[in-house]
């Protein structure tokens, strides 16, 4: 199993982190690439047109690997909004069909999905899970299973869900998405790092994940999976940089309208972020080798004894296939002031956050049992616990 891999970080030795889940932390080594990138930049004359497309070869390449895709499925974005749009902006069933995604969705998806709808005149679904409060994540898998039908023209969920980490089931969706034929968009923002994804066997035609949070990499920017079905697709914007000739920096205006193959075409603009793409690829260099299995399993070493503490409290918290180690929400005693809570930690310097109305806890491979001691320790020390 993996041990602490808190030396390879900076952070702050005051600090309790244990909110992955709002801002992942820079590697040591992704500090020092964008420091050697940025110091490049004192002499422009050295920069070749080849430099303008390796750094995001070499990148594309790495996260193709960590999602089970070829490369040039692969594109680099800003955002997952952005995401949303390439692949939404080309998904034509048909007007009158069903629109469906989760209670609670991370907005920039629920957005997304909800001008398809408008524009597409398709009903929007937000499913929920049932009210048995034991199996959340069994009742919502199921309740999202049953939602797809005939009529349904896409599907668009995270991988997990990121207030409180409940994990949809990507395999059974993604199957049944392909039987009717509807578009399967996941937003891997929250796992993607941190658990293991393969975008084949789960049937999925874009996966969007942000880089900031479970890839260890800079903010401003996404990496997208599109399946081949998207291939021929209309990009959002007519970047140079995505066509045949674009390398060929002496012969620019010979316009060539072709795209290069696969997904490159939805690459945005200026899209060798000199200094944020190195960052990245440390970032995903050490994710591989870390491996998201051994990941998980570390957090779910750690998440171990609040899972302990949270049942002696009488107070659940979901040990499940269905929830994840990395990624959970605290249920706190029932009457306990949830802005109290947050001051107390605050005072701690633990850093956890609040979504809706609970604790979101994130865990990742530079914790180690002290943090989830000092966790246990404020909360115990809480009134009425
Ligand atoms: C599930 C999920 N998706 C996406 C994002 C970020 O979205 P965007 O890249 O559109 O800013 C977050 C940020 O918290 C998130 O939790």
């Amino acid at each position: 199993m993996l041990t602490s891999q808190k030396h390879l970080f900076s952070l702050d030795p005051g600090i309790t982190y244990l909110n992955n889940a709002y801002r992942g932390p820079m590697l040591k080594s992704s500090e020092e690439a964008a420091i050697q990138d940025l110091i490049k930049m004192r002499s422009p004359h050295q920069l070749k047109p080849e430099d303008f497309f390796s750094g995001v070869e070499v990148v594309k390449a790495l996260f193709a690997k960590l999602v089970k895709c070829t490369p040039p499925q692969v594109a680099v974005i800003p955002s997952t909004s952005y995401g949303f749009a390439c692949v939404l902006n080309n998904w034509n069933p048909g007007k009158g069909k069903k629109a469906i995604t989760v209670t609670d969705e991370f907005p920039s998806g629920y957005f997304s999905l909800k001008r398809w709808a408008d524009e597409n005149d398709a009903l929007l679904v937000s499913v929920g899970p049932g009210t048995n409060k034991e199996e959340i994540g069994k009742s919502w898998n199921e309740r999202i299973l049953d939602e797809i039908d005939q009529n349904t023209g896409v599907v668009l969920i995270s991988s997990v869900h990121w207030m409180n980490g409940v994990k949809f089931d990507l395999k059974q969706i993604g199957k049944r998405c392909r039987e009717v034929d509807a578009c399967f968009i996941v937003d891997g923002t929250q796992s993607v790092g941190a658990l293991p994804i393969d975008v084949a066997d789960c049937q999925i035609d874009a996966l969007i994940c942000s880089t900031y949070k479970w890839l260890l990499g800079p903010y401003s920017m996404a990496m997208a999976y599109f399946s081949e079905r998207f291939n021929a697709g209309k990009p959002l914007e007519e970047s140079w940089m995505n066509r045949t000739n674009s390398q060929n920096f002496s012969d620019l205006t010979n316009y060539q309208p072709e795209f290069l193959p696969g997904a490159n075409r939805y690459s945005v603009g200026e899209t060798s972020h000199f200094i944020l793409l190195p960052i990245l690829e440390k970032a995903l260099v050490q994710l591989l080798d870390w491996n998201p299995e051994r990941i998980q399993e570390y957090a779910g070493e750690l998440k171990k004894s609040l899972v302990s503490y949270q049942n002696e409290k009488n107070l659940r918290l979901e040990g499940n296939e269905f929830s994840a180690n990395h990624l959970f929400s605290l249920p706190l005693q029932s009457g306990q002031d949830l802005n109290q809570v947050k001051s107390l930690l605050e005072k701690e310097r633990i850093s956890v956050s609040v979504r809706g109305a609970s604790l979101r806890v994130s865990i990742n491979v530079f914790n180690e049992q002290r943090d989830i001691d000092q966790l246990i320790g404020a909360l115990d020390s809480l009134p009425n616990r």
